[in-house]
């Protein structure tokens, strides 16, 4: 099954606004056919308990947005993969291009993430997508390549991850991919897969990027297009139910 959706909630919400969304979703995710369909949402680090311990016995499942390669040790501020994964998260992203892009995450840090987050346990989601100056100079194959070669390898436990093709200039911008455009780069980072040893089409391949319900149902309409990872319309239970709704009702 490759169905997956994701909620990245990045740096959203204050404490009291999070437990009405919750429980729009439980409303929904209780139904036997969705439960049946794996979603995980992330939220800021600091409500990551509060929200794993609320949604116990449903099947939401629980993510950190970041984290640090190690058990424990003097580095202020971070909080550590095996933290994470002791605080009953099952999955973390790595490589958003906002932690690229802000936070000068290189990838060598990326791939020593990626390693110590699958050895903890913890599946992963791995970013990668191109800018927009990268696509316009016609490098959006060659970022790709490099993004994934860079960071996974034969090593790569591929039982436990996904990949999220999220490109940089669809984030946040409105301006989503085209279904071909998605297409195009999905069905290219799966070849990439492969190359690399990959099961790569039992891999799940989300999109990320300006996902709206008015979009999600052509995105996902796409054969290597195989769910979502969804920034702002996860921020509202109606936009990312029916975002939800799309994917569940898309060709498997
Ligand atoms: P938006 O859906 O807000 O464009 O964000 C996408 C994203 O970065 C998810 O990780």
């Amino acid at each position: 099954m490759r169905k997956l959706l994701a909620a990245n909630w990045k740096m959203h919400f204050y404490p009291g606004e999070i437990k009405p969304l919750l429980n729009e979703l439980i409303t929904h995710w209780k139904k036997a056919e969705w439960g049946a369909h794996p979603t995980v949402l992330f939220p800021p680090m600091i409500y990551l308990r509060e929200v794993i311990s609320y949604l116990q016995d449903t099947p939401l499942q629980v993510g950190a947005q970041n984290g640090y390669p190690g058990e424990f040790g003097a580095f202020t501020g971070e909080v550590s993969m095996a933290q994470i994964a002791a605080c009953g998260a099952q999955w973390v992203l790595v490589g958003h291009s906002e932690r690229r892009q802000y936070f000068s995450e290189n990838p060598t840090l990326l791939r020593n993430k990626l390693v110590d987050a699958q050895q903890r346990g913890l599946q992963v989601i791995y970013c990668i997508g191109e800018t927009l100056s990268q696509r316009q100079g016609g490098e959006t194959f060659a970022v790709l390549r490099q993004q994934i070669e860079e960071v996974l390898s034969k090593d790569t436990k591929w039982n436990s991850l996904a990949v999220a093709y999220e490109p940089v200039w669809a984030i946040g911008t409105g301006i989503n991919a085209t279904p071909d455009q998605a297409q195009e780069a999905h069905a290219f980072i799966r070849t990439l897969l492969a190359e690399l040893g990959a099961p790569a089409d039992r891999l799940s391949i989300l999109y990320g990027g300006s996902l709206k319900p008015d979009n999600a149902v052509e995105i996902f309409s796409q054969p290597d297009v195989d769910g979502g990872l969804v920034g702002g319309a996860s921020l509202r239970a109606e936009t990312f139910i029916s975002i939800a709704e799309a994917l569940w009702n898309s060709p498997d």
